[in-house]
């Protein structure tokens, strides 16, 4: 099982865009595949058209009172199943500050499921917070949308900073540029720049109105324009990661 956590401290970027397109292509390419929404806006719930079945489900699971497993739901699609989020994910972070390991809990949440999935999705939150470091242990990729605008890099940099500091991994760090407009110089400056930097994968996804779409139609790009210039360049972001992370 493979772990690619969704992931900037920056909101608003694409994450759960991403979360939503690539593992429906995970799961359409045979891939048992699992998203595991973990932000209280449940953006990711929303677009799969799914929502928690007990009251406070993401707390219980932190706090082992329902087992990950009896969590997962299954979606409309083939080999592609969720964990929604509720409101009730807000209280991640003071759940782990009191735990033992709270840095392992991810970890050890996802090592029960790990026979039943080839591929996990973390739909994060934005942020940088107990939740988030649980995750960037426990994810195999981080895999980070930023939009070529100083700002999001700004943010790209200091997350690459704390990493350092707090002894992750940055080798599993992976990026990929969001929202790119290509009416902007800075936009084309930015990516120029970046691309000499190895982190970043040569695929990006366009500032485009498709992917906005997917919220009327709470559907992965391709159950609605498949043939869209948006769905072509989820796919190829898919193809480049998967050869980078999955084979
Ligand atoms: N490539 C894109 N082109 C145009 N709009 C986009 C694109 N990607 C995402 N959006 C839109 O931007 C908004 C934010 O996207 P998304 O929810 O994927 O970001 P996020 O990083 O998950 O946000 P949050 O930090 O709030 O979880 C949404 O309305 C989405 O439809
Ligand atoms: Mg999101």
């Amino acid at each position: 099982m493979v772990t690619i956590a969704l992931y900037n401290l920056k909101g608003g970027v694409g994450k759960t865009a991403a979360s939503i397109n690539l593992a429906y292509l995970s799961a359409k390419e045979g891939y048992k595949t699992l998203i595991w929404d973990l932000d209280p806006q449940g953006s990711s719930s929303f677009y799969l058209g799914v929502s928690a079945s007990v009251k406070n489900e993401a707390k219980k699971i932190l706090s082992n009172e329902i087992e990950l497993e009896d969590a997962i739901q299954h979606s409309s699609y083939e080999n592609l199943d969720i964990i929604p989020a509720d409101l009730s994910s807000r209280h991640a972070d003071i759940l782990l500050s009191d735990m033992k390991q709270p840095k392992k809990k991810i970890a050890s949440l996802l090592s029960g499921i790990k026979k039943q999935y080839d591929i996990v999705f973390l739909d994060c939150p934005p942020g940088i917070s107990g939740l988030h470091d649980a995750v960037f242990q426990g994810a195999d990729w981080i895999l980070m949308p930023n939009i070529p605008t100083t700002l999001s890099i700004r943010s790209f940099e200091t997350v690459m900073h704390y990493c350092k500091e707090n002894d992750v991994d940055t080798g599993k760090i992976k990026c990929f540029f969001s929202m790119v407009d290509h009416r902007k110089n800075m936009h084309h400056e930015i990516i120029n720049e970046f691309y000499k930097d190895k982190l970043f994968f040569k695929n990006y996804i366009p500032y485009l109105s498709d992917v906005e779409k997917m919220g009327v139609h709470e559907a992965p790009l391709e159950i609605f324009a498949a043939g869209s210039y948006a769905a072509q360049c989820y796919r190829d972001l898919w193809k480049e990661i998967r050869k980078s992370c999955i084979n």
